[in-house]
């Protein structure tokens, strides 16, 4: 295999170096394209371009394949919950029981947040997408926790990292309660990671709280599924809001706002959005399909095709078991689990989608168990969010450890040449 390549340019013979990763992608080394030949790449999107070098999350798109650090997701979804999960992508290695009662014991004795950040809640309209509140009382956090977030090395971060962690799910709870006019619940200590975030975000006060075990199973799979996926959109907003030195707090509220887009973990509201359109519409599947084709229109097929995945992505797969799993053992089946599985198949059969490699993604299926747990739609992307927390955390500290320079991409400038007043 090539460890360079060489081109001719201006006259003159060009060397870049070619260096791979550790499953075999290489990559065009361009750090001093410019400096020898005054050249730049010209990416949008970034879908050839390499932003960084990882040890968290790896990704075959052909294959359909996803790992973090080392352990496929069917083998981390199936055997680990996902607090083991969090300690793996964050810190690099799965537990030891002593070392996950540990970081479990500092997560609740930190899960209260200051009373005043109710304030900033209570300054919403309840109409308010849960998004743009949730990112509003996470930036907010740096207000009440000043001497937490500033990067001094890993070590040091724990404090930082242990505060978001804790305190994340009580805010997404309070999304979820402020929407629906509910009285805000407190961390219960005595509850798993995630048993305690449904126990935020279901327990009612006048009333005895027994979590669904099926459903707060499902949430822990949902929540490990949705962790980390390498340089998605609004990780790489983390990471390169994190790169200008930011601090961890205001970087993460910022991935927030990324993932809010529909062509990202906005997508998952508007799947559900969609297929209650279809059903309404009569069910006609096969007109959302041509309408999807049709390059007039811009309908899309929202939970399917992906950047990186040309087979299926595995996590639609897993989900597909789950949704299955909870929507059973509810007393009347949604019908909205017919039209999403006949739509996939009817999609799976179309040359459209079969030519472009367009599978079912993550958002395809996750929306419909959310639903199942009857947590209201506008409140997916959240989940989404709560389960990408210690991902963005993970790939936030990585660009510090690494030292990475401040993102700054360049430009083709395609505007005026030069215009004069007078
Ligand atoms: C997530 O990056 C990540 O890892 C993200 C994520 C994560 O875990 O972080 O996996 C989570 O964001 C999943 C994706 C959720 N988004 C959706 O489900 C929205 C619908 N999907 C599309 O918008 C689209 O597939 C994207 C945005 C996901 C990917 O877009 P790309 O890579 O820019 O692909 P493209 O637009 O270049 O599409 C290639 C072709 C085009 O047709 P042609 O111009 O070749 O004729 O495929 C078509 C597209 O029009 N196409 C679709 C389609 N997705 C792509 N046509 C109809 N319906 C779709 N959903």
């Amino acid at each position: 295999m090539q460890d360079k390549i060489q081109f001719e340019y201006n006259g003159k013979v060009v060397d870049l170096p070619i260096f791979k990763g550790v499953k075999g992608e290489q990559a065009i080394d361009i750090r001093q394209l410019r400096n020898t030949t005054g050249l730049v790449t010209y990416d949008p999107g970034y879908k050839n371009t390499g932003s960084c070098q990882s040890a968290i999350t790896y990704l075959d798109g052909e294959a359909g394949l996803l790992m973090h650090r080392g352990y496929s997701i069917e083998d981390l979804c199936e055997n680990c919950s996902f607090i083991e999960v969090i300690h793996l992508l964050i810190f690099g290695n799965l537990p030891t029981t002593s070392e996950k009662d540990e970081f479990l014991n500092e997560i609740r004795e930190k899960s209260l947040v200051d009373e005043d950040l109710k304030g900033i809640l209570k300054s919403f309209p309840k109409t308010a997408h849960p998004m743009c509140i949730l990112a509003s009382l996470t930036a907010g956090l740096v207000a009440f926790t000043p001497h937490l977030g500033s990067y001094t090395g890993i070590d040091q971060m724990r404090s930082s990292i242990i505060k978001l962690l804790a305190a994340f799910p009580i805010l997404a709870s309070w999304t979820h309660r402020k929407s629906r006019g509910l009285p805000l619940n407190y961390a219960n200590t005595s509850l798993s990671y995630v048993g305690n975030i449904a126990y935020m975000m279901f327990r009612q006060p006048h009333m005895e709280y027994y979590p669904n075990p099926i459903e707060v199973k499902a949430l822990n799979k949902l929540l490990i599924l949705h962790a980390d996926h390498e340089q998605n959109c609004s990780s790489s907003t983390v990471r390169i809001v994190g790169s200008s030195h930011a601090d961890l707090f205001p970087s993460i509220a910022a991935g927030l706002s990324a993932l809010w887009g529909k062509l990202h973990g906005g997508a998952n509201q508007a799947v559900i959005e969609m297929l209650i359109q279809i059903i309404k519409d009569g069910n006609n599947i096969q007109k959302f399909i041509d309408k999807a084709k049709d390059k007039k229109d811009p309908f899309r097929l929202m939970g399917f095709g992906h950047r990186v995945y040309r087979n299926f992505d595995p996590r639609s797969k897993l989900l597909k078991n789950i949704a299955k799993e909870v929507l059973g053992q509810k007393k009347n089946v949604d019908p909205i689990l017919e039209t999403a599985i006949e739509l996939e198949q009817r999609a799976l059969e179309d040359e459209y989608f079969i030519s472009r490699k367009l599978y079912p993604n993550v958002d395809f299926y996750s929306g419909l168990i959310y639903r199942a747990m009857d947590i209201p739609t506008k409140m997916f992307t959240v989940m989404f969010a709560l389960g990408r927390l210690p991902g963005w955390i993970a790939q936030w500290i990585e660009m510090r450890q690494n030292n990475e320079p401040i993102g700054r991409p360049r430009q083709i400038y395609v505007g005026h040449k030069s215009r004069r007043l007078k």
